[in-house]
């Protein structure tokens, strides 16, 4: 498949990155582990809004074992740098104690907002907790986190598509596209 060429964004330029049917084979893959991984276990997946909508709806067409799904929203990004706050945890409604927790989360970035999320649910005691994410940024990643589904490792620069915004704009895109230099 082509991509289409360069974006404007508001003030920023993009250009394509990754194309739709990368990013679905690779998100099939990542299902294929987990459907092992949680056989018998009723795993628990936590998409975060809004980034995750998107990757979540795909992936969990990807699983075929019993599972749950409940949403979340979390307040911390403005513009192209994150500011590592978690403001508010919006939405769980599921008793998460004893349950195997997936987050699902579009981007790790500094790996902050996550940690923040992992620390508010541990007082609640689930079973297990693990990260599905679809992009890394590894060289600004500050904390450990268990991420162990990871989409694509990518280099430290901002992208939108596919979920991902800028100032609120860019998610509706197929394909994911990468600030131009
Ligand atoms: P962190 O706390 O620095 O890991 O930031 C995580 C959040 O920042 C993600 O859920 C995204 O909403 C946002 N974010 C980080 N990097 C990007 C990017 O390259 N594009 C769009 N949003 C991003």
């Amino acid at each position: 498949m082509v991509l289409s060429r360069e974006l404007q964004v508001l003030d920023l330029k993009f250009v394509p990155f990754l194309d739709h049917s990368q990013i679905l084979e690779r998100i099939s893959e990542l299902g294929t582990s987990i459907n092992q991984d949680f056989e018998n276990k009723l795993p628990l997946f936590i998409p975060i809004l809004n980034g995750a909508f998107i990757f979540a709806a795909d992936l969990l067409k990807e699983i075929c074992i019993p599972c749950e799904v409940s949403f979340v929203k979390v307040a911390s990004y403005m513009g192209e740098s994150t500011s590592g706050q978690v403001e508010e945890v919006l939405g769980l409604k599921t008793d998460i104690r004893g349950r195997h927790i997936i987050l699902v989360e579009d981007i790790v970035d500094t790996g902050l907002t996550m940690s923040q999320l992992i620390k508010s649910f541990m007082p609640f005691q689930p079973a297990s907790l693990s990260i599905a994410t679809l992009f890394v940024k590894p060289d600004s990643v500050q904390v450990e986190l268990p991420l162990t589904y990871v989409g694509f490792e990518i280099e430290n620069k901002f992208i939108i598509g596919y979920g991902l915004d800028y100032n609120g704009q860019g998610r509706n895109f197929r394909d994911i596209y990468q600030k131009a230099d």
